[in-house]
Protein backbone atom coordinates (compact mmCIF):
# COMPACT_ATOMS: atom_id res chain seq x y z
CA UNK A 1 0.00 0.00 0.00
CA UNK A 2 1.25 3.43 -0.85
CA UNK A 3 2.05 5.83 2.25
CA UNK A 4 2.73 9.03 2.41
CA UNK A 5 5.92 10.76 4.63
CA UNK A 6 3.61 11.42 7.67
CA UNK A 7 2.08 7.54 7.53
CA UNK A 8 5.39 6.46 7.16
CA UNK A 9 6.43 8.41 10.34
CA UNK A 10 3.05 7.58 12.10
CA UNK A 11 3.72 3.92 11.71
CA UNK A 12 7.25 3.66 12.66
CA UNK A 13 6.18 5.54 16.02
CA UNK A 14 7.01 8.80 15.40
CA UNK A 15 3.47 10.11 16.56
CA UNK A 16 3.47 7.52 19.38
CA UNK A 17 2.91 3.94 20.27
CA UNK A 18 -0.92 4.24 20.29
CA UNK A 19 -1.02 5.28 16.76
CA UNK A 20 1.31 3.40 15.16
CA UNK A 21 -0.33 0.30 16.48
CA UNK A 22 -3.90 2.02 15.25
CA UNK A 23 -2.67 2.47 11.87
CA UNK A 24 -0.45 -0.95 11.81
CA UNK A 25 -4.30 -2.31 12.17
CA UNK A 26 -5.79 0.11 9.40
CA UNK A 27 -3.10 -0.56 6.57
CA UNK A 28 -3.57 -4.85 7.46
CA UNK A 29 -7.37 -4.35 6.91
CA UNK A 30 -6.97 -2.61 4.06
CA UNK A 31 -4.41 -4.35 2.10
CA UNK A 32 -6.96 -7.31 2.68
CA UNK A 33 -9.43 -5.27 1.24
CA UNK A 34 -7.25 -4.88 -1.59
CA UNK A 35 -6.80 -0.50 -0.89
CA UNK A 36 -4.03 1.03 -2.48
CA UNK A 37 -3.76 3.77 -0.31
CA UNK A 38 -5.22 5.87 3.04
CA UNK A 39 -7.55 8.48 3.02
CA UNK A 40 -7.85 11.45 5.44
CA UNK A 41 -10.81 11.49 7.71
CA UNK A 42 -12.22 14.86 9.08
CA UNK A 43 -14.29 13.52 11.94
CA UNK A 44 -14.79 9.69 13.20
CA UNK A 45 -17.57 8.30 14.87
CA UNK A 46 -17.22 5.39 17.25
CA UNK A 47 -20.28 2.70 17.94
CA UNK A 48 -20.61 0.42 20.18
CA UNK A 49 -19.71 1.49 23.31
CA UNK A 50 -22.35 -0.40 25.45
CA UNK A 51 -21.27 -2.54 28.02
CA UNK A 52 -23.95 -4.16 27.98
CA UNK A 53 -22.83 -5.61 23.97
CA UNK A 54 -18.92 -5.08 24.16
CA UNK A 55 -18.44 -6.97 27.65
CA UNK A 56 -15.19 -6.99 29.53
CA UNK A 57 -13.30 -7.71 26.25
CA UNK A 58 -14.71 -3.66 24.77
CA UNK A 59 -13.79 -2.35 27.79
CA UNK A 60 -10.72 -3.71 28.18
CA UNK A 61 -9.62 -3.29 24.25
CA UNK A 62 -11.18 0.92 25.16
CA UNK A 63 -9.10 1.21 27.94
CA UNK A 64 -5.83 -0.44 26.62
CA UNK A 65 -5.66 1.85 23.97
CA UNK A 66 -6.21 4.85 25.73
CA UNK A 67 -4.04 3.87 28.58
CA UNK A 68 -1.21 3.25 25.63
CA UNK A 69 -1.61 7.10 24.64
CA UNK A 70 -4.61 6.88 22.86
CA UNK A 71 -5.92 10.20 22.01
CA UNK A 72 -8.25 11.77 18.71
CA UNK A 73 -6.16 12.82 15.97
CA UNK A 74 -9.35 14.26 14.55
CA UNK A 75 -12.69 15.47 15.55
CA UNK A 76 -14.58 12.26 17.34
CA UNK A 77 -17.62 11.31 18.20
CA UNK A 78 -19.26 8.40 19.52
CA UNK A 79 -23.13 6.40 19.72
CA UNK A 80 -24.85 6.73 22.98
CA UNK A 81 -24.70 3.91 25.37
CA UNK A 82 -26.92 1.85 27.48
CA UNK A 83 -29.26 4.18 29.74
CA UNK A 84 -27.94 4.70 33.12
CA UNK A 85 -31.44 5.61 34.69
CA UNK A 86 -34.25 3.56 36.09
CA UNK A 87 -37.37 2.34 33.99
CA UNK A 88 -40.39 2.63 36.68
CA UNK A 89 -38.20 2.21 39.48
CA UNK A 90 -35.88 -0.57 38.22
CA UNK A 91 -32.17 -0.28 37.27
CA UNK A 92 -29.31 -2.01 35.97
CA UNK A 93 -26.69 -3.58 38.35
CA UNK A 94 -24.40 -1.34 39.70
CA UNK A 95 -21.70 -3.04 38.67
CA UNK A 96 -23.12 -3.26 35.42
CA UNK A 97 -23.13 0.86 35.56
CA UNK A 98 -20.20 1.38 37.11
CA UNK A 99 -18.37 -0.76 33.97
CA UNK A 100 -20.37 1.43 31.03
CA UNK A 101 -19.35 4.31 33.29
CA UNK A 102 -15.61 3.47 32.72
CA UNK A 103 -15.90 2.77 28.95
CA UNK A 104 -17.37 6.63 29.04
CA UNK A 105 -14.39 7.91 31.11
CA UNK A 106 -12.04 6.28 28.72
CA UNK A 107 -13.59 7.72 25.40
CA UNK A 108 -13.54 10.93 27.41
CA UNK A 109 -10.00 11.05 27.60
CA UNK A 110 -9.59 9.73 24.25
CA UNK A 111 -11.27 13.25 23.10
CA UNK A 112 -14.63 12.24 22.37
CA UNK A 113 -16.73 15.01 21.91
CA UNK A 114 -20.43 14.33 22.37
CA UNK A 115 -22.25 10.68 22.81
CA UNK A 116 -25.22 10.63 20.09
CA UNK A 117 -26.48 8.43 16.66
CA UNK A 118 -27.35 12.05 14.74
CA UNK A 119 -23.56 13.25 14.99
CA UNK A 120 -24.57 14.75 11.28
CA UNK A 121 -27.08 17.27 13.48
CA UNK A 122 -24.62 18.65 15.62
CA UNK A 123 -21.33 18.57 13.03
CA UNK A 124 -22.86 18.11 9.87
CA UNK A 125 -20.20 17.38 7.50
CA UNK A 126 -19.39 19.48 4.35
CA UNK A 127 -20.48 17.40 0.51
CA UNK A 128 -17.46 15.44 -0.48
CA UNK A 129 -15.86 15.31 2.94
CA UNK A 130 -13.78 11.87 4.17
CA UNK A 131 -15.42 10.70 7.50
CA UNK A 132 -14.69 7.45 9.13
CA UNK A 133 -18.28 6.90 10.79
CA UNK A 134 -19.79 3.44 12.31
CA UNK A 135 -23.40 4.35 12.65
CA UNK A 136 -25.63 3.03 10.18
CA UNK A 137 -27.93 5.72 10.15
CA UNK A 138 -25.38 8.04 10.30
CA UNK A 139 -22.95 6.44 7.40
CA UNK A 140 -26.43 6.18 5.21
CA UNK A 141 -27.32 10.11 5.88
CA UNK A 142 -24.01 11.42 5.67
CA UNK A 143 -23.47 9.81 2.22
CA UNK A 144 -26.90 10.03 0.83
CA UNK A 145 -28.07 13.30 2.44
CA UNK A 146 -25.39 15.57 2.63
CA UNK A 147 -23.00 13.95 -0.37
CA UNK A 148 -20.09 13.01 2.51
CA UNK A 149 -17.83 9.66 1.98
CA UNK A 150 -18.25 7.14 4.54
CA UNK A 151 -18.11 3.58 4.70
CA UNK A 152 -19.78 1.91 7.59
CA UNK A 153 -16.81 1.37 9.51
CA UNK A 154 -16.84 -1.29 12.41
CA UNK A 155 -16.87 0.44 15.65
CA UNK A 156 -13.31 -0.55 16.61
CA UNK A 157 -11.66 0.41 13.21
CA UNK A 158 -13.85 3.96 13.75
CA UNK A 159 -11.42 4.03 16.79
CA UNK A 160 -8.51 3.35 15.29
CA UNK A 161 -9.31 5.89 12.53
CA UNK A 162 -9.85 8.58 15.37
CA UNK A 163 -6.66 8.15 16.51
CA UNK A 164 -4.61 8.19 13.03
CA UNK A 165 -7.21 10.43 11.26
CA UNK A 166 -7.15 7.47 8.54
CA UNK A 167 -9.01 4.83 7.09
CA UNK A 168 -8.24 2.62 4.37
CA UNK A 169 -9.22 4.14 0.64
CA UNK A 170 -11.93 2.13 -0.48
CA UNK A 171 -15.85 1.19 -0.87
CA UNK A 172 -17.55 4.52 -1.13
CA UNK A 173 -14.51 6.76 -0.54
CA UNK A 174 -14.06 6.10 -4.19
CA UNK A 175 -16.40 7.72 -6.59
CA UNK A 176 -17.29 4.18 -8.93
CA UNK A 177 -18.37 2.42 -5.64
CA UNK A 178 -21.47 5.40 -4.95
CA UNK A 179 -22.86 4.67 -8.28
CA UNK A 180 -26.18 2.81 -7.64
CA UNK A 181 -26.77 -0.76 -9.07
CA UNK A 182 -30.86 -1.38 -7.97
CA UNK A 183 -33.79 0.51 -8.91
CA UNK A 184 -36.23 1.25 -6.56
CA UNK A 185 -39.47 2.85 -8.52
CA UNK A 186 -41.63 3.93 -5.27
CA UNK A 187 -44.96 4.97 -5.94
CA UNK A 188 -46.52 5.25 -2.24
CA UNK A 189 -49.93 7.36 -1.16
CA UNK A 190 -49.54 9.91 1.83
CA UNK A 191 -49.54 7.98 5.54
CA UNK A 192 -47.70 5.13 4.92
CA UNK A 193 -44.99 4.65 7.01
CA UNK A 194 -41.58 5.28 5.44
CA UNK A 195 -39.65 3.57 8.01
CA UNK A 196 -41.39 0.06 6.63
CA UNK A 197 -40.74 0.92 3.37
CA UNK A 198 -36.87 1.29 4.24
CA UNK A 199 -36.79 -1.94 5.54
CA UNK A 200 -38.43 -3.66 2.67
CA UNK A 201 -35.87 -1.95 0.15
CA UNK A 202 -33.08 -2.71 2.64
CA UNK A 203 -33.94 -6.68 2.14
CA UNK A 204 -34.10 -6.26 -1.54
CA UNK A 205 -30.94 -4.25 -2.19
CA UNK A 206 -28.36 -6.10 -0.01
CA UNK A 207 -24.78 -4.75 0.28
CA UNK A 208 -25.74 -2.86 -3.05
CA UNK A 209 -26.23 0.99 -3.60
CA UNK A 210 -30.15 1.21 -4.30
CA UNK A 211 -31.12 3.99 -6.50
CA UNK A 212 -34.43 5.64 -5.50
CA UNK A 213 -36.62 7.11 -7.25
CA UNK A 214 -39.87 8.78 -7.35
CA UNK A 215 -40.39 9.16 -3.64
CA UNK A 216 -41.20 12.02 -1.43
CA UNK A 217 -40.57 13.22 2.11
CA UNK A 218 -42.39 15.32 3.49
CA UNK A 219 -39.58 16.28 6.95
CA UNK A 220 -36.18 15.09 7.71
CA UNK A 221 -37.93 13.20 10.48
CA UNK A 222 -39.36 10.48 7.78
CA UNK A 223 -35.85 10.89 5.57
CA UNK A 224 -34.20 9.66 9.30
CA UNK A 225 -36.84 6.60 9.98
CA UNK A 226 -36.32 5.58 6.52
CA UNK A 227 -32.43 5.32 5.88
CA UNK A 228 -32.44 3.60 9.69
CA UNK A 229 -34.38 1.18 8.84
CA UNK A 230 -32.91 0.64 5.55
CA UNK A 231 -29.57 0.42 7.31
CA UNK A 232 -31.38 -2.30 9.56
CA UNK A 233 -31.61 -4.67 6.77
CA UNK A 234 -28.65 -3.98 4.36
CA UNK A 235 -25.21 -3.26 4.67
CA UNK A 236 -25.44 -0.50 1.96
CA UNK A 237 -23.51 2.66 3.43
CA UNK A 238 -25.71 4.76 0.75
CA UNK A 239 -28.60 5.13 -1.26
CA UNK A 240 -28.97 7.25 -4.22
CA UNK A 241 -32.42 9.03 -4.01
CA UNK A 242 -33.65 11.16 -6.92
CA UNK A 243 -34.18 14.91 -5.56
CA UNK A 244 -32.26 14.23 -2.08
CA UNK A 245 -28.32 13.18 -2.84
CA UNK A 246 -26.30 15.84 -3.63
CA UNK A 247 -24.86 14.51 -7.39
CA UNK A 248 -27.97 11.97 -7.89
CA UNK A 249 -27.83 13.10 -11.85
CA UNK A 250 -24.52 12.63 -12.25
CA UNK A 251 -24.52 9.17 -10.44
CA UNK A 252 -26.99 7.72 -12.42
CA UNK A 253 -25.83 9.06 -16.04
CA UNK A 254 -25.88 6.14 -18.21
CA UNK A 255 -26.63 3.38 -15.64
CA UNK A 256 -28.48 0.60 -17.07
CA UNK A 257 -30.11 -1.22 -14.22
CA UNK A 258 -30.53 -4.87 -14.42
CA UNK A 259 -32.34 -5.14 -11.00
CA UNK A 260 -35.62 -3.02 -11.23
CA UNK A 261 -38.20 -2.89 -8.49
CA UNK A 262 -41.67 -1.03 -8.30
CA UNK A 263 -43.06 -0.78 -4.88
CA UNK A 264 -46.60 0.70 -3.93
CA UNK A 265 -48.61 0.68 -0.80
CA UNK A 266 -49.97 -2.25 -0.87
CA UNK A 267 -46.58 -3.87 -0.73
CA UNK A 268 -46.30 -1.91 2.60
CA UNK A 269 -49.26 -2.16 4.24
CA UNK A 270 -49.17 -6.06 4.38
CA UNK A 271 -45.68 -5.97 6.15
CA UNK A 272 -46.68 -3.21 8.77
CA UNK A 273 -49.31 -5.88 9.45
CA UNK A 274 -46.58 -8.28 11.23
CA UNK A 275 -45.26 -5.44 13.11
CA UNK A 276 -49.07 -4.68 14.57
CA UNK A 277 -50.19 -8.71 16.16
CA UNK A 278 -47.97 -8.22 19.27
CA UNK A 279 -49.95 -8.47 22.41
CA UNK A 280 -49.08 -5.87 24.79
CA UNK A 281 -49.12 -6.70 28.59
CA UNK A 282 -47.93 -5.58 31.66
CA UNK A 283 -45.56 -2.47 32.12
CA UNK A 284 -44.73 -0.82 29.15
CA UNK A 285 -41.67 1.57 27.70
CA UNK A 286 -42.85 4.29 25.08
CA UNK A 287 -40.20 5.32 23.18
CA UNK A 288 -39.41 7.81 20.46
CA UNK A 289 -36.61 9.24 19.39
CA UNK A 290 -33.88 6.06 17.49
CA UNK A 291 -32.23 8.03 15.95
CA UNK A 292 -32.16 10.22 18.35
CA UNK A 293 -34.44 13.38 18.23
CA UNK A 294 -33.30 16.76 16.80
CA UNK A 295 -33.63 20.01 18.83
CA UNK A 296 -36.60 20.60 16.70
CA UNK A 297 -37.91 16.92 16.79
CA UNK A 298 -37.61 17.25 19.95
CA UNK A 299 -39.69 21.13 20.64
CA UNK A 300 -41.80 19.53 18.51
CA UNK A 301 -42.40 16.24 20.52
CA UNK A 302 -42.47 18.05 24.20
CA UNK A 303 -44.75 20.91 23.19
CA UNK A 304 -47.32 18.18 21.64
CA UNK A 305 -47.12 16.03 24.91
CA UNK A 306 -47.32 19.15 27.29
CA UNK A 307 -50.78 20.39 24.77
CA UNK A 308 -52.08 16.60 25.61
CA UNK A 309 -51.77 16.36 28.83
CA UNK A 310 -52.72 20.37 29.63
CA UNK A 311 -55.95 19.26 27.60
CA UNK A 312 -56.73 15.89 29.34
CA UNK A 313 -55.69 17.23 32.68
CA UNK A 314 -56.64 14.86 35.59
CA UNK A 315 -57.89 11.60 33.97
CA UNK A 316 -54.70 10.99 32.62
CA UNK A 317 -53.47 7.99 34.41
CA UNK A 318 -50.13 6.76 33.39
CA UNK A 319 -49.47 3.78 35.87
CA UNK A 320 -47.16 1.43 34.35
CA UNK A 321 -45.99 3.46 31.84
CA UNK A 322 -42.85 5.36 31.19
CA UNK A 323 -41.65 7.78 28.37
CA UNK A 324 -38.50 7.84 27.08
CA UNK A 325 -37.57 10.50 25.00
CA UNK A 326 -34.10 10.41 23.34
CA UNK A 327 -31.85 12.97 21.76
CA UNK A 328 -28.15 15.05 22.41
CA UNK A 329 -27.25 16.45 25.48
CA UNK A 330 -26.40 19.75 23.48
CA UNK A 331 -30.05 20.19 22.71
CA UNK A 332 -31.24 21.09 26.20
CA UNK A 333 -32.14 24.45 26.87
CA UNK A 334 -33.87 26.71 28.85
CA UNK A 335 -37.33 26.18 26.92
CA UNK A 336 -35.99 22.46 26.81
CA UNK A 337 -36.37 22.33 30.75
CA UNK A 338 -39.38 24.33 31.11
CA UNK A 339 -41.04 21.74 28.62
CA UNK A 340 -39.77 18.68 30.67
CA UNK A 341 -41.34 20.02 34.03
CA UNK A 342 -44.36 20.38 33.02
CA UNK A 343 -44.07 16.25 32.23
CA UNK A 344 -42.16 15.33 35.11
CA UNK A 345 -45.31 13.78 36.92
CA UNK A 346 -46.44 11.75 33.72
CA UNK A 347 -43.08 9.44 34.11
CA UNK A 348 -42.01 11.51 30.99
CA UNK A 349 -37.81 11.10 30.82
CA UNK A 350 -35.73 12.89 28.26
CA UNK A 351 -32.74 10.70 28.27
CA UNK A 352 -29.65 12.35 26.72
CA UNK A 353 -26.42 9.92 25.61
CA UNK A 354 -28.40 6.88 26.10
CA UNK A 355 -30.00 4.55 23.59
CA UNK A 356 -32.97 2.64 24.68
CA UNK A 357 -31.53 -0.80 22.00
CA UNK A 358 -28.59 -1.35 23.41
CA UNK A 359 -30.27 -1.40 26.79
CA UNK A 360 -31.45 -4.73 27.46
CA UNK A 361 -34.70 -3.62 28.29
CA UNK A 362 -35.94 -7.03 29.80
CA UNK A 363 -33.43 -6.69 33.15
CA UNK A 364 -35.17 -3.56 34.08
CA UNK A 365 -38.40 -5.01 33.75
CA UNK A 366 -39.72 -3.53 30.91
CA UNK A 367 -42.58 -5.98 29.52
CA UNK A 368 -43.78 -4.26 26.13
CA UNK A 369 -42.12 -1.26 23.56
CA UNK A 370 -44.22 1.21 21.73
CA UNK A 371 -41.90 3.01 19.42
CA UNK A 372 -42.21 4.75 16.26
CA UNK A 373 -39.28 3.58 15.05
CA UNK A 374 -39.33 0.42 13.09
CA UNK A 375 -35.37 -0.01 13.50
CA UNK A 376 -35.99 -0.09 17.10
CA UNK A 377 -38.78 -2.41 17.08
CA UNK A 378 -36.86 -4.86 14.84
CA UNK A 379 -33.68 -4.85 17.21
CA UNK A 380 -35.14 -4.72 20.39
CA UNK A 381 -37.54 -7.53 19.47
CA UNK A 382 -34.26 -9.79 18.46
CA UNK A 383 -32.13 -8.10 21.70
CA UNK A 384 -34.43 -7.37 24.78
CA UNK A 385 -36.82 -10.49 23.26
CA UNK A 386 -39.85 -8.35 24.69
CA UNK A 387 -43.45 -7.77 22.11
CA UNK A 388 -43.05 -4.05 20.14
CA UNK A 389 -45.59 -2.32 18.54
CA UNK A 390 -44.77 0.53 16.18
CA UNK A 391 -46.85 3.32 15.72
CA UNK A 392 -46.49 7.01 13.90
CA UNK A 393 -45.10 9.51 16.30
CA UNK A 394 -48.29 11.16 17.28
CA UNK A 395 -49.98 8.00 17.84
CA UNK A 396 -47.39 6.65 20.31
CA UNK A 397 -48.05 9.83 21.81
CA UNK A 398 -51.74 10.18 22.37
CA UNK A 399 -51.32 6.38 23.10
CA UNK A 400 -48.99 6.85 25.91
CA UNK A 401 -51.20 9.63 27.80
CA UNK A 402 -54.81 8.71 26.68
CA UNK A 403 -54.03 4.73 27.34
CA UNK A 404 -56.01 3.86 24.09
CA UNK A 405 -53.86 1.13 21.92
CA UNK A 406 -55.42 2.40 18.46
CA UNK A 407 -54.32 1.57 15.21
FE1 LIG B 1 -29.48 5.50 17.74
FE2 LIG B 1 -29.69 3.44 19.30
FE3 LIG B 1 -31.45 3.86 17.42
S1 LIG B 1 -27.83 4.24 18.47
S2 LIG B 1 -30.27 4.79 15.80
S3 LIG B 1 -31.10 5.16 19.21
S4 LIG B 1 -30.53 1.92 17.90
Amino acid sequence: MYLTNVEERMLNGEYGYARALALKVIVRVGEALGAEELVEVSHAHISGISYLNIGDAGLEFIEDIVNAGGTAYVFTSANPYMVLSDFLGNKHDDKVINKQLRIVDALNRLGVKFYTCVPYNVRPPRYGEHLAWAESNAVLYANSVLGALSNKEGGPLALLAAITGRTYKSGVHLRDNRVPEVLFNVKVSDGVDLGFLGLIIGELTGSKVPYISNLRFKCTYELKQFLASLGTTSNTPMAVIQGVTPDYKELIRGVEFKDVYDLGSESIKSYVKEFRENVLTGNGLYLIGCPHLSFNELVEVLRYAVGVVEKGGSSIDVRGRELWVTTYEGFINDEVVKLINKLLRYNVKVVTNGCAVVSRLDSIKVDYVVTDSVKASSYISRLSRIPTLVLPRVDVLNTYFLNKINY
